[in-house]
C-alpha cells in the first residue's frame, strides 16, 4: 500500500512528537515549523490577506497559533489575537510562543462572549489532537463565534471539537475552510463529520517521516483517485462474456422492484459478462423495458429459483429484498450458493434477525451507519461516534470484508482499513447503496478478489457520484445517473 497515505490515531501522532523531539529536534524547533507550514498554507490559500484574527488555547495547538500570530505580523498583518487562557498562566512551549508572538507586536485580548472576530480569515488554534472530549463554557462560546463569524477558517492540525481517531464532533466543532494538519495525517480528519468540518486537507510532514517508524502501524489509508487505473486488471482481447463472470442480484420483493433493478443496471455498465436477475414476477416487465441486457427471471418465492445460484459466480443479496418470506427464502437462496456474495439492505437486516451467528470469510457487508447498529446491537449514534471501531468491530464478528457507508466510507478487511475521500451530499438520496453493490458484483465477477472489489467499488461510486455532480449538481443527482459516469471510471484511457 506504498501509494496510499497512510492515517494515524492521535496517539501514535503524539508518539512521532515524543521520538522525533528525542532524535534532537526541539519541541518548540517542531511548533516553529508547523507555525511556518500554516503561515504558508494560509499565505497560499488566501493570498492577499491583510487582518487576521488567531483564537488560542492553552495546549501547544494554541502554540501553534501563537507563533502563527508573530509570523503574520511579520509579514506586516494586522493580528488580532485572542486567547482562551491567560498568556501567563502558559506553560512550556505554549509559554515560549505566546512571548514571541508578544515581542512581535502582537496585542492579546482574553475571550468574552460577544468579542468581535475583525480579520479577513480567522485561525482556529483553540484544541487540537490533546481535545478530552466536549468543549464546554468559554470554549463552546468561541466555537460558536468562529461559525457564526462566516468568516473563512483555517484550523491548525484539526478542527477545534472534532475527534482526530474517530472523525465524530464532540459536542460542537469549527467549521473550517481549510485544515493544516502536521507530522502525521489523522483517521478523523477523512471519516464522520470531517468532510463537513475540516474543509480542505493540507497535510505537511514537517521533515517526519511516519512511515520511517514500522511498529507505528497506520490506523488506517486514504484512497486516492491516481490509483484507479493500477488497481483495474485488462479485459484481454480474447475474452468472451463467460470470462467476465455470471453475477445474480437477488432483490425485488412485491413492491421494491426498483432497488434490485438499480443494483443489476450499475452491473451491467461496471463490465460484468452476465446479469440474471431475480425478482417479483410484477417487477419484470418493467425491469426488462428499462435493461435489457439483464436477464429478468420473476420469482414467487425461492422455490422457482431452481438451480440459477449454482450456476453463477457471484450473487448480491439484498436491493429491496424485504425482510419478509419473499425476502427470507431468497437470503436462504444466497447464503446456500457458496459463491462470493456483497449483501446490502434488507440483506443486512436479515442478517441482524434471524441470521445472527453467520460469518463468511467471502462476502462483503455493505452496511449504513443504521445497519451497522443493528447487525452490532447498538445505535446509529453509538456507531458514528466511532465509525473506525464500529466497521473493525463488525469485521471482526462477521468476517469478509465490511464497507461502512456514509460520508468518508470505510473499508475493512484482512489487509487493514481504507477511507475514501470522494463523494458529495448529492449521494444522500435513495438508490445509492443499490448502485454499490451491483458496482461491487461487477468487479468481484471479473475476478478482481474481495477486498481490492471493495476498495475499487467504493472507489468508483463515490467519484463517479463526484463527476456527476460536477456536472449537474448535487440537487436531484439520482442514483442511476451514477453507472454511465462509473463506466468513465473503469475504462481508463476514456475522457
Ligand atoms: N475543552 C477545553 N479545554 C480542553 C478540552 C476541552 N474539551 N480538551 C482539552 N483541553 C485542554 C487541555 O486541558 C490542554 O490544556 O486543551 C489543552 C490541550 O489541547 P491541545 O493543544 O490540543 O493539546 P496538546 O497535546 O498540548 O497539543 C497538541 O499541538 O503539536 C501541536 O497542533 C498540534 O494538535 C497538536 C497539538
Amino acid at each position: 500500500q506504498p501509494l496510499l497515505r497512510p492515517l494515524y490515531r492521535a496517539d501514535q501522532v503524539r508518539e512521532l512528537d515524543r521520538r522525533t523531539i528525542a532524535a534532537g529536534i526541539e519541541g518548540f524547533a517542531l511548533m516553529q515549523r508547523a507555525a511556518a507550514a500554516a503561515w504558508q498554507s494560509l499565505t497560499s490559500r488566501w493570498p492577499g490577506v491583510r487582518r487576521l484574527t488567531v483564537l488560542c488555547g492553552g495546549g501547544n495547538n494554541g502554540g501553534d497559533g501563537h507563533v502563527l500570530a508573530a509570523l503574520a505580523a511579520a509579514a506586516g498583518l494586522d493580528v488580532q489575537r485572542i486567547v482562551l487562557k491567560k498568556t501567563e498562566t502558559l506553560e512550556g512551549d505554549a509559554a515560549r510562543a505566546a512571548e514571541m508572538a508578544t515581542a512581535a507586536g502582537v496585542g492579546v485580548v482574553d475571550w468574552q462572549p460577544g468579542l468581535n472576530l475583525t480579520g479577513e480569515v480567522v485561525v482556529d488554534a483553540l484544541l487540537g489532537t490533546g481535545l478530552g472530549g466536549e468543549a464546554r463554557g468559554a470554549f463552546r462560546e468561541a466555537i460558536e463565534a468562529v461559525n457564526a463569524s462566516g468568516l473563512p477558517v483555517l484550523a491548525i492540525d484539526i478542527p477545534s471539537g472534532l475527534a482526530a481517531d474517530t472523525g465524530a464532533e464532540l459536542g460542537l466543532a469549527v467549521r473550517a475552510t481549510r485544515t493544516v494538519t502536521f507530522i502525521a495525517d489523522k483517521i478523523g480528519l477523512h471519516t464522520g463529520r470531517a468532510p463537513a468540518l475540516a474543509g480542505e486537507v493540507h497535510f505537511r510532514a514537517l521533515g517526519v517521516d511516519a512511515a520511517a517508524h514500522h511498529d507505528l502501524v497506520p490506523a488506517a489509508w486514504l484512497l486516492d483517485s491516481a490509483l484507479l487505473p493500477a488497481m483495474l486488471p485488462p479485459r484481454r482481447r480474447d475474452a468472451h462474456k463467460g470470462d467476465m463472470g455470471h453475477l445474480l442480484v437477488l432483490g425485488g420483493a412485491p413492491g421494491f422492484g426498483g432497488a434490485a433493478l438499480l443494483a443489476g443496471g450499475a452491473a451491467a455498465r461496471l463490465g460484468a459478462g452476465k446479469i440474471s436477475l431475480a425478482t417479483a414476477p410484477e417487477h419484470v416487465t418493467a425491469c426488462l423495458m428499462h435493461r435489457p441486457e439483464v436477464m429478468v427471471h420473476g420469482m414467487r418465492g425461492a422455490a422457482d429459483l431452481g438451480d440459477l445460484p449454482a450456476r453463477v459466480d457471484i450473487v448480491v443479496a439484498g436491493p429491496g429484498l424485504g425482510q419478509g418470506p419473499w425476502g427470507q427464502g431468497m437470503m436462504q437462496a444466497a447464503l446456500g450458493a457458496k459463491r462470493p456474495l456483497v449483501v446490502d439492505a434488507d440483506g443486512l437486516n436479515l442478517l441482524a434477525s434471524r441470521w445472527t451467528g453467520e460469518r463468511r470469510d467471502d462476502w462483503i457487508l455493505t452496511p449504513h451507519p443504521g445497519e451497522a447498529g443493528r447487525l452490532l446491537g447498538i445505535g446509529a449514534a453509538e456507531v458514528e461516534a466511532d465509525r473506525p471501531a464500529a466497521a473493525r468491530e463488525l469485521q471482526r464478528r462477521r468476517g469478509g470484508v465490511v464497507v461502512l457507508k456514509g460520508a468518508g466510507s470505510l473499508v475493512v478487511g484482512p489487509e487493514g482499513m481504507v477511507v475514501c475521500p470522494y463523494g458529495n451530499p448529492g449521494m444522500a438520496s435513495g438508490g445509492m447503496g443499490d448502485v454499490l453493490s451491483g458496482i461491487l458484483g461487477a468487479l468481484l465477477a471479473q475476478g478482481i478478489g474481495l477486498e481490492d472489489a471493495a476498495r475499487l467499488g467504493v472507489l468508483v461510486h463515490a467519484m463517479a457520484g463526484d463527476l456527476a455532480a460536477r456536472d449537474g449538481g448535487e440537487r436531484g443527482l439520482l442514483a442511476a445517473d451514477l453507472a454511465s459516469y462509473a463506466r468513465r471510471l473503469v475504462n481508463p484511457g476514456i475522457n
